[in-house]
Parts: C-alpha cells; structure tokens; sequence
C-alpha cells in the first residue's frame, strides 16, 4: 500500500486485514509497556498534515495516530498562511512538503487534489505517501476505513456486515462519508443499502451506478419511519450548507429525517446508529444515551483504525502483530 486516494485500493481480504490489525493496535496499546513499543515503530519518521478544509476529528485522530507509531507531524491548516498566497502552485507545494516529511495527510474543500498530489508523486524523485482525509464533496477513505470497522464490531456476534441492511440518510448527495462507504459496500455480501434523503439531496447518480454496476441492491426513500424497523444500521449526516451555492439547505424540511427518543423506539434492539460527525440537529442529545448510539466509539475507532492504516503504508503490521502476539 502508498497512495490511499480513493476507495478503490480497498479489497474484502486487505478490509478484514485492517479492521484485524486496528483492533491488534489497540490491544497493544492498552498497556504503558505496548504503547512505548509502537511509538518505537515509526519514531524516524516525519508527517505533513495539510488541511485547508476544517476538520477536527479527521485532523485530531491523524495527528494522534501519527503520535501513537512515534511519528512526528508538522501541520498547515490553512493556504492563506502557505506560500500559495505568493502564487506558489499546488504541485510546487506538495513537492516541498514532500521534501521535508515522509508523509503527506491532505484535506481540501475542492475533490482531486488528493489524486493530483499523488499523480505528481509518479514524477518525483522522492515520493511520499498521499494519504486523502477529504476531497471535497467526493471521497473520504479513510472515514469509510473507521466506518467498516465499526459497523463490523458492532455485529461481531451475528456474522459482521455481511447479510445486513444498512441505511444512510441525510444530505446524499454532497456528504462525501456516504458516497466513499457506498462503494465499500461491493465488498460485502448480501448487503442492501436504503438511502434515506429529501428529494434535494439523494445520492448522486455515479454512486448509484456503481451500487447497480456491482450488485449492490439499494433503495430510495423520504420515509424514515417505515424504514427504521427494518434496518440494522443507520448511518446518519448532516447537511452540507458549506456546499450550498444558491442557499439550498435553507427550504428543506428536516425534521422527518432526524432521529429522536421517538425514533429509537421505531429501531431494531441490535441495531447501531453511527454518524461521522460533527452533527447538527440529526440527531437529539438525548439518543447519546441509548446504548444503540455509536458514534462517539465510532469517533474514537477513527484514530486506531488511521494508526493500523499508516503502519500498513510503512510495512509495520508485521511487527505489530509480533508485539500483540506476546499478550495473552
Ligand atoms: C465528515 C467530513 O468531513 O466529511 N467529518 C469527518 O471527517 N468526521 C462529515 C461532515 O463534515 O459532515
């Protein structure tokens, strides 16, 4: 593994060895001795946090996992203070990040500069890794990385997400977290997806044709109370207004696609309610204390999952399976 761009690197078999190693990482970590252990794994190594977009889980669990391998970061996370003010081109920047790091973790708010910055690797003498934390409304890989994760722990004991129906609601169409984990989804069998959206934010139609392409039934509803009952997860989103280009967040009606006290009732006993976050109205304060409510593990899964991620980028899964094999 080096570039993590998209969704596409991703195979069932490298999925399950992931979700198996993040779960190993935390194992080792718990103790003092472990935790000294894997910050030796990576402590010559320098990583570049570039985020012009804001973040603060993506950023923060980066930033952390880095930590926890012995990786040093240095970060911008902000163009206005990059030499891109004086005119400096994207590639020229990411070429002299590259020269001081070994490493380079990237969010922007426009889609493929991740792709371009690993494009211009191909051309280099001293390529990098490009890992993406966010293209713009289109990708987030490494969310759906802490997604699959997730949702597999969360069914460890019926068989994980093979088999499951899995709702994903709110703002489809410009929520990048939904569109990267629709694709996931081929890898999975016997999975069906229900999107639950207003009609102004469905999911895109490219995602919809790969969901067709590649077998993966789905449904489309504005029916959230019909469809909770049936449902072993409901990944929900926010509405992307930072998207918005004529105010379009403004007209739509919300309330039938937010999950409340009254909501939890309609949902299965086993099922998971999972949101990337940060959230907005979705979903109430008051479901945070329903034992159904994930995403505050979700959160935290996100910083094992990215160290398993960058330890397979550097090779290291190796070792950290040496390591936890030595605790009983
Ligand atoms: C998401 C993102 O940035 O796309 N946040 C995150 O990374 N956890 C979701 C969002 O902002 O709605």
């Amino acid at each position: 593994m080096f570039h993590v761009v998209d969704t596409t690197i991703f195979d069932r078999p490298l999925l399950d060895d992931l979700c198996e190693l993040t779960t190993l990482v935390r194992t080792v970590a718990k103790s003092p001795e472990g935790a000294r252990q894997l910050q030796q794994l990576a402590s010559t190594k320098r990583a570049m946090l570039y985020f012009t977009q804001p973040s603060t889980r993506t950023f923060l669990s980066m930033n952390n996992a880095c930590h926890v391998l012995g990786i040093r970061t240095s970060e911008i996370r902000n163009a206005s203070v990059s030499s891109e003010v004086k005119g400096e081109t994207f590639e020229d920047s990411i070429r002299t990040f590259s020269s001081y790091v070994d490493l380079i973790v990237m969010r922007t708010p426009d889609s493929g500069y991740a792709a371009r910055a690993a494009a211009l690797m191909g051309s280099i003498p001293r390529p990098v890794p490009i890992v993406n934390a966010g293209s713009g409304k289109d990708q987030h890989p490494t969310q759906a990385l802490l997604d699959i994760y997730t949702l597999e722990r969360s069914f460890e004991d019926s068989g994980g997400i093979d088999g499951k129906i899995i709702g994903m609601m709110g703002d489809l169409k410009r929520g990048r977290t939904v569109r990267s984990l629709s694709r996931l989804m081929r890898h999975y069998e016997g999975v069906r997806v229900v999107f639950i959206a207003p009609d102004k934010f469905e999911m895109e139609p490219d995602i919809k044709a790969f969901m067709a392409e590649h077998g993966i039934p789905f449904v489309e509803t504005g029916r959230l109370h019909e469809t909770l009952p049936t449902l072993d997860a409901i990944y929900v989103t926010r509405i992307q207004f930072e998207h918005d280009v004529d105010n379009e967040s403004s007209g739509v009606n919300l309330a039938p696609f937010t999950i409340g006290t009254h909501e939890l009732g309609l949902l299965k006993k086993t099922a998971v309610i999972m949101h990337p976050l940060p959230r907005g109205p979705e979903i109430a304060v008051a479901v945070d204390q329903d034992p159904r409510a994930m995403y505050w593990r979700q959160e935290r899964n996100g910083m094992w999952m990215r160290v398993a991620l960058i330890a397979k980028i550097f090779d290291l899964d190796q070792e950290i399976r040496e390591l936890a094999s030595h605790i009983s």
